[in-house]
């Protein structure tokens, strides 16, 4: 039986996601140092909402969602080592990272850069090694492939560097609009994609579904924004106020605090609609659009 909440969804898939990303990289023969240093931010903890996400939508397709764990467990080191290598020294510098300090602050810089890198590269390890039944080579391929664009200068780092540039300067809405999109946008994309990829969704479907990933991705970024200005450290488990201190873009400072909540409201609003022509079973993801709303951590 499929489980019909998001918090019995979360429940039971977050363990499975969390063993593979535990097995994965106990797996691996490598320095026993780099090891730790990977599993310290895997296991620190993090709503897994990419991963999630990646199942849910195969869930939405009448699939098992199981199909996903391996591109559920790529994403979420993506994922990872782009939250290592966001707080380093030269970028964001900060010390609290899922409520405790950060990889370079328990490894040194040098080891937390590499262990993201190691992080991005298992990642694709992951993608090639899934099986043919659960992913013949097309869809692997394309898995591949949607990650690289997603991740790399096209997406992820491509938006921390205008997110870097942005730093002390006014910016349009439409530059910051690229950045959130990019920085962040891309990887939940990427996540709802995938999972539309491995349940074999129609193009249309997968245009629909990208509109909706548009929504969320803005909303998940303008929500981070917002609670830098108003959660606390305990509730976020990162330092508050970050971003004010390192002058960055973020839809609050350009918006104010009331029109940053209009914009999230919007797209919060805009993603269910897209949710709503699906013409599939939708219910996890309307529930986990409606926590990216109101999420405190
Ligand atoms: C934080 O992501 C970085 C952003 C892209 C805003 P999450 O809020 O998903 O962080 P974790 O994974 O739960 O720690
Ligand atoms: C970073 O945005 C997005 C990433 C690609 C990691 P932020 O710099 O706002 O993320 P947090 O607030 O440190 O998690
Ligand atoms: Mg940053
Ligand atoms: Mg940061
Ligand atoms: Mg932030």
């Amino acid at each position: 039986m499929h489980p019909v909440s998001l918090e019995d969804f979360t429940k039971k898939y977050k363990v499975l996601i969390e063993n593979r990303l535990r097995e994965a990289v106990g797996s691996l023969d490598t320095p026993e140092n780099l090891a730790k240093s990977m599993l310290y931010s895997l296991e620190a903890g993090g709503k897994r909402i990419r991963p999630l996400l990646l199942l849910a939508v195969v869930n939405s397709f009448g699939k098992d969602p199981e199909q996903g764990l391996d591109a559920a467990a790529a994403i979420e080191m993506v994922h990872t080592y782009s939250l290592i290598h966001d707080d380093l020294p030269s970028m964001d510098d900060d010390d609290l990272r899922r409520g405790k300090p950060t990889n370079h602050k328990v490894f040194g810089e040098a080891t937390a850069i590499l262990a993201g890198d190691a992080l991005l590269t298992l990642s694709f390890q992951m993608l090639a090694g899934m099986s043919e039944e659960t992913a013949p080579s097309q869809v692997k391929l394309a898995l591949i492939k949607g990650l690289s664009y997603a991740a790399g200068a096209t997406g992820m780092v491509g938006g921390q560097v205008a997110d870097m540039e942005g730093e002390s300067r006014q910016l349009t809405l439409e530059q910051l609009e690229y950045i959130h999109v990019n920085k962040t946008g891309k990887l939940l994309e990427y996540s709802i994609l995938a999972g539309a990829e491995i349940a074999g969704a129609t193009q249309e479907q997968k245009e629909i579904l990208s509109k909706f990933a548009y929504h969320i991705g803005l909303a998940f970024q303008i929500r981070d924004d917002i609670l830098d200005l108003e959660g606390t450290e305990e509730m976020i488990g990162k330092p508050v106020g970050s971003d004010t201190e390192n002058e960055k873009s973020t839809y609050p400072a350009l918006l104010g605090l009331d029109g940053a909540k209009e914009a999230l409201d919007y797209h919060i609003r805009s993603a269910k609609d897209s949710l709503a022509s699906m013409g599939i079973e939708v219910t996890i993801l309307s529930q986990i659009t409606d926590l990216i709303g109101l999420r405190k951590n």
